[in-house]
């Protein structure tokens, strides 16, 4: 290796093992001063004599005789080094000494020894591409270790590091081992320690291109951590600046959107505790700080004045590695308690979903105080069967908590075996103390769904509308809620989107409104979404109401109206057969159609156009359908490519009457013979809303592969089809 006059020092702590000394051999050529831990703890070395100090051990530091006490006495010398500006290399089992150093109150939580039948190493995360431990390769993926050799290990996989950014996955043959965090930096000083727990090994290294990766890697982690050039950049920031750079590195990806809120990088699901507090918007969401893949979930947070502007916030919830949400912070709600904000939740541990409690330690509610007393529910309902998986004693989570006079109401989802899935009520005196009072309403699996998740009642006054999750899909009732009895009596039932769209969750604000919010999913594999380095949306803030006839109304927020730029406006007959194109350009703007068009014709709707014509995104009106036609969308990048379709008319029994999956209510008046449809489409980078008559939507996600793919067209076929459209761009969400 070439370190180029660095100071270095290699740690031990014990008997030196062969690979061991293999390692540190790697570093021929450069003075080396070896530093015994025992010395360290002991007050007798000066590690800030160095630049940077590397410890590579092959074995569990249990072996080692008095390790804790040793590694706890060396804390203080290690900190005053590391504010010195040395840096530190912690390499396999090294990396587990995080915790006794100080370091990071949470260790690895998967250690040991392996072999695998393929070359094995670290898959970067996109957002850490330009990290200097990555200098000179020029993909994510790493191969550091042979095949079949076996070697130690220490990973984070059901947890994460309280304070380290993780910096890259694991890698074994092309498989991408998303759930396990081998690689993780700490920045808390001048001194950065990073730590390497798998992939190495010195003794043998006995595939030549696997060895050569393997010590550029380590060189480049030594001198960068040596020369102080570790960036200045991570992906867990706690400050306004430290987000702004996060979203900057990701900002040339063109299927970001600009206005739909997506996160600042890594992995985003469910829209959680929704509050308007003190005039603020808290937007809270499901959130793997470890890469933009499910697990390890958190909070993330989010906050707005008007609705439309967001500002990034610290994470706000995580899991306690001692707590019973150790293995993730699940979906909940915020409520106020008389004044004090506080939050129902599930936490997640080994097989248990349990109900938690947190309230607010901040004004501006950056920070929650997790109850004493959590879970706050101990087991499910004995009088049901609660469906139970492989990994799951009982699926029972999700929460919707309001208040009716001095009684609590809470709805949390569940499946019952053999029967459906179920939105489970309780009541309350206090919000840490339930009483379960039975099912609110149960689904038949084969229609609804095994499981709910995420359910939630809206308060229409002489109505409400309750909707759940089912892992497919949301589907909604309106109907009447009896609490007492309990029972939902349910007068008609439909999707409340027809594309991507899941888990979502409103708050009422100051004015009353309901707002809802929804995960927009990605529509594409795992690997396109490692390499881009985010994964997931929220739809924009709707509007939900019931008009007069019951029928449920979703319009977006009219706030959405202010990110508006100059409006492009269009009025016009098109004969069958003929295309206009609308001069709009960018891909993230809003069209408001009204149209009106001859019996029997399609309206095409092409978006995502490129210039020629081979990419293209059609939302299609024929029938009594909007279709959206993804065959075309882009060219391969894994992405879903079937038709999403919106049904515009009523179906049998639709409305009034029997619960049945039906359609709403479409205006279909106009001049005689002829149908109308209002249609809003908000188009951002990857994902496609519309709004159809300020009652039915769809949102799809879409993933043009050419970035010109930008043009925005009008077909009519079989028919004239008459068009009245303004269009606007729009502005984005966050300062660019
Ligand atoms: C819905 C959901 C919830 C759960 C959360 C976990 O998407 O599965 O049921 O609480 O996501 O992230």
């Amino acid at each position: 290796m070439n370190l180029s006059g660095l100071r270095v020092a290699t740690l031990s702590l014990g008997e030196r093992t062969p690979e061991q000394v293999a390692a540190y051999d790697s570093l021929e050529g450069t003075p080396v001063d070896h530093i015994d831990l025992t010395t360290v703890a002991a007050g007798d070395a000066r590690l800030s004599d160095y630049d940077v100090c590397w410890w590579h051990r092959d074995r569990p530091l249990e072996w080692a005789d008095d390790g804790d006490s040793t590694l706890a006495a060396c804390a203080d010398p290690l900190a005053d080094a590391l504010d010195g500006g040395v840096g530190l290399l912690l390499t396999l089992h090294a990396l587990s000494a995080v915790a006794p150093l100080g370091i990071d109150p949470v260790a690895p939580d998967a250690t040991g020894h392996e072999t695998a039948p393929a070359q094995v190493g670290y898959l970067a995360k996109a957002v850490h591409r330009d990290h200097p431990a990555f200098e000179t390769f020029h993909s994510l993926r790493i191969h550091t270790r042979a095949a079949d050799a076996d070697t130690a290990f220490a990973r984070y996989e059901r947890v994460l590091p309280e304070r380290g950014t993780v910096l890259a996955a694991g890698l074994r043959g092309e498989d991408l081992l998303v759930d396990q965090k081998p690689l993780v930096e700490w920045q808390d000083g001048p001194g950065r320690v990073i730590g390497a727990g798998v992939g190495l090994s010195f003794a043998h290294a006995r595939d030549f291109e696997c060895a050569a990766a393997q010590e550029r890697f380590v060189e480049n982690l030594l001198v960068s951590l040596g020369s102080g050039r570790c960036p200045d950049f991570t992906d867990r920031p706690a400050t306004t600046e430290g987000f702004q750079r996060l979203r900057a590195a990701l900002a040339d990806d063109h299927h970001r959107p600009d206005y739909h809120f997506a996160p600042p990088a890594n992995w985003l699901n469910d829209p959680n505790g929704l509050i308007h507090h003190d005039g603020t918007y808290h937007l809270y969401y499901q959130y793997n700080p470890g890469g933009p893949t499910h697990g390890t979930i958190h909070w993330g947070h989010a906050t707005s004045e008007d609705l439309v502007h967001w500002e990034d916030q610290p994470v706000a919830l995580a899991p306690d590695p001692d707590g019973p949400d150790r293995d993730g912070c699940w979906s909940g709600c915020a409520i106020d308690d008389d004044g004090t904000p506080t939050l129902l939740y599930t936490g997640g541990r080994d097989r248990r979903q349990l109900p938690c409690l947190a309230t607010a330690a901040a004004d501006d509610l950056t920070a929650w105080r997790k109850h004493d007393g959590n879970p706050v529910i101990e087991t499910v309902p004995d009088d049901l069967e609660i469906l139970g998986t492989e990994h799951w004693e009982a699926e029972f989570r999700d929460h919707c908590v309001w208040r009716e006079g001095e009684t609590w109401y809470h709805l949390i989802g569940s499946g019952v075996t053999d029967v459906g899935g179920t939105a489970l009520l309780y009541r309350g005196d206090s919000l840490d103390d339930w009483e379960y009072v039975g099912p609110l309403l149960t689904g038949d699996w084969e229609g609804a769904g095994t499981v709910w998740e995420c359910p939630e009642l809206l308060d229409f006054g002489e109505k409400q509308l309750l909707h759940v999750s089912n892992y497919a899909e949301v589907q909604y009732f309106v109907g009447e809620a009896d609490l007492s009895t309990p029972r939902f009596e349910v007068e008609s039932q439909a999707r409340l989107d027809y594309g991507d769209f899941y888990a979502p969750q409103s708050m009422t604000d100051d004015t009353g409104r309901q707002l809802m919010w929804a995960w927009v999913p990605e529509a594409r594999g795992v690997d396109p979404q490692w390499e881009a380095g985010w994964s997931g949306l929220m739809t924009l803030p709707r509007v939900v109401d019931l008009d007069d006839e019951g029928t449920l109304r979703q319009r977006p927020a009219p706030e959405l109206e202010s990110l508006r730029g100059e409006p492009v406006s269009e009025t016009r007959e098109l004969r069958s057969g003929a295309r206009r194109t609308l001069p709009l350009s960018g891909n993230a703007y809003e069209l408001d159609l009204t149209l009106e068009r001859d019996a029997g014709a399609t309206f095409e709707l092409v978006l995502f156009e490129s210039p020629a014509r081979t990419e293209r995104t059609v939302v299609r009106w024929v029938g009594d359908e909007l279709v959206v036609d993804r065959s075309r969308s882009s060219h391969g990048h894994g992405a879903e490519e079937g038709e999403q379709r919106l049904p515009l008319a009523p179906a049998e029994g639709e409305g009034e009457g029997e619960p049945i999956d039906g359609h709403a209510h479409v205006a279909d008046g106009g001049h005689a013979g002829r149908d109308e449809l209002s249609l809003r489409a908000f188009v951002d980078g990857s994902v496609v809303e519309l709004f159809a008559n300020d009652s039915r939507c769809l949102t799809s996600r879409v993933y043009p592969t050419r970035q010109d793919a930008e043009g925005v067209s009008f077909v009519a076929h079989g028919g004239t089809v008459s068009v009245d459209v303004d269009a606007w761009a729009l502005d984005a969400a966050f300062p660019r």
